[in-house]
């Protein structure tokens, strides 16, 4: 969808639709002309109650060439003293799936109720572009229709059109990211994600895919051994952006994009959905992408360590010792538990290039979601003013973060009898002791953990995440780092 910005009366900007948000309880207060050319139409459907304007509310109207708009979408935004981004963002979202449904394919949007210093018309066209996201590439039917244009009525100062392109490149990686994620494992294979990577470095970034070869030579022990069982050749992702000085921000994926489990083979049930094991890397790609377009004055580094974790003739068993970048070992007693093993040689590779501080983003523990649902993310670190920041970028996004301990009585779970440490802590407080196993490659270089497995993926739709890849991070991340400086 598009987004036009027009300096045009409401009633004559023609239109399928033209929405109008409106305050729970307040009457058509900020839209009296329209009400009137309606003839009292607006105000009818709220004194009759059809309509109170309760959060997420919609009520659909028909204009009768009384007005330009062929119809007026009546958008609850619930209570005034209750007004948030967020509520903006989901009313947004619900309004603008709704017309898309009807078939509708150019909608207006009245900014009269969305300008006040608690509120802004961004967050409300932010949730109409995430909402609209549709994952059609297998479906024989791929047809376009829909929603096509929202056009933003008022006139603006050149920040606002700024604005608005900053909204427009992060939804456009967040769709970018859900694509990845939702794209089935057989066709999103490490060496896919390679293509994809360099693809989108064109001119903007430089990229780097590390072989299985240079791996070994790197030192990558428990990297390769996720991969062994695969006939898919694993792919060590380095990306790097300049825009700004002094050392970058690295920040990690995990990019399994198949987790079978290995040897320690996961149940049947359920187990497609383990094509989302790459959702941290697709969020960094997607925050590559977004900062690239945008030239945030910032450096980064994105890191995707990629590979399939299959069973197999070849594949690591449980029981045997790898050896990471940094020289420490690891017994794989669960091969289930291979994400901490791309990360722990991920980590030590990022901190041989002295960043500024690392974060990653993974898929890593199925405690994560039995914690926190799909309504945070599970964030775990050495660096309190990181973790700071973090919060409040997922406070301002609403991709929420909740800190979890990293208590050093979590160090006993996590040792082994033969090697350094094992890769996973047993069954209680897995969603620590794998923040723990991560801590150890950490060492002295900030760094920030963010669980992503409750997040990345939704069952049931929210007003402005379809069903499926959510992308969650990349907001997340770009808000995080327009912010930093
Ligand atoms: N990718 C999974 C974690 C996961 C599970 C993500 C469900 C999303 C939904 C990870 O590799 C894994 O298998 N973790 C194990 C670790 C255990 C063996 C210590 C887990 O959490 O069960
Ligand atoms: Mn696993
Ligand atoms: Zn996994």
């Amino acid at each position: 969808m598009n987004v036009i910005l027009r300096n045009t009366r409401e009633a004559d900007y023609r239109s399928d639709a033209l929405i109008l948000p409106l305050y729970e309880d307040e009457g058509p207060a900020p839209h009296q002309d329209i009400d009137k050319a309606l003839k009292g139409l607006i105000g009818k459907v709220l004194t009759s109650r059809d309509f109170t304007g309760k959060q997420n509310q919609l009520v659909l109207l028909h204009t009768l060439n009384a007005i330009n708009p062929r119809r007026v979408l009546l958008a609850g935004l619930g209570k005034r003293t209750d007004i948030t981004a967020e509520r903006l963002r989901q009313a947004g979202g619900k309004a603008a799936t709704h017309l898309d449904g009807m078939g509708a394919s150019e909608a207006s949007l009245s900014v009269r109720s969305l300008l006040s210093s608690k509120t802004s018309p961004l967050p409300f066209i932010e949730g109409s572009l995430l909402a609209l996201y549709k994952f059609r590439r297998y479906r024989k039917e791929n047809t376009q229709n829909g929603l096509k244009t929202l056009t933003v009525l008022g006139k603006y100062e050149k920040t606002f059109h700024e604005a608005i392109k900053w909204v427009e490149q992060v939804a456009s990686a967040v769709h970018f990211a859900r694509d990845l994620v939702n794209t089935p494992a057989n066709d999103m294979t490490p060496a896919v994600l390679a293509r994809i990577a360099k693809e989108l470095a064109k001119g903007k970034l430089s990229v780097r895919v590390l072989e299985r070869a240079d791996a070994r030579r790197e030192g990558m022990g428990a990297f390769l051994s996720v991969a062994r069982g695969s006939a898919e050749p694993p792919k060590f992702i380095v990306l790097r952006y300049n825009g700004g000085t002094g050392a970058p921000v690295a920040l990690i994926g995990k990019a399994i994009t198949f987790d079978s489990g290995g040897i320690s083979l996961k149940p049947g049930e359920g187990m497609e959905k383990m094509k989302y094991d790459m959702a941290g890397g697709a969020a960094v790609l997607g925050v590559m992408k977004a900062v690239s377009e945008a030239k945030l004055p910032v450096n980064l580094l994105g890191i995707l360590p990629a590979a399939e974790n299959l069973p197999g003739g070849t594949a690591s068993k449980p029981g045997d010792v790898v050896k990471t970048v940094g020289g420490k070992t690891v017994e794989i007693v669960n091969t289930d538990a291979e994400g901490r093993l791309v990360l722990a040689d991920a980590i030590g590779y990022a901190r041989r290039m002295k960043p500024a501080a690392v974060i990653d983003m993974a898929t890593l523990t199925g405690a994560c979601s039995v914690a926190l649902g799909s309504e945070a993310i599970a964030m775990m670190g050495n660096a309190d003013r990181l973790m700071e920041r973090l919060k409040k970028a997922g406070d301002e996004t609403y991709e929420r973060v909740w800190q979890m301990p990293l208590f050093e009585e979590y160090l006993e779970y996590i040792k082994s009898d033969v090697a350094d440490l094992k890769n996973t802590g047993g069954k209680t407080g897995s969603l620590v002791t794998a923040g723990y196993f991560l801590r150890e490659f950490a060492g002295d270089t900030p760094w920030v953990h963010l669980d992503i497995a409750g997040t990345a993926w939704v069952e049931k739709e929210k007003p402005y995440v379809p069903k499926g890849a959510t992308g969650v991070g990349v907001r997340l991340m770009t808000n995080f780092l327009r912010e930093a400086k």
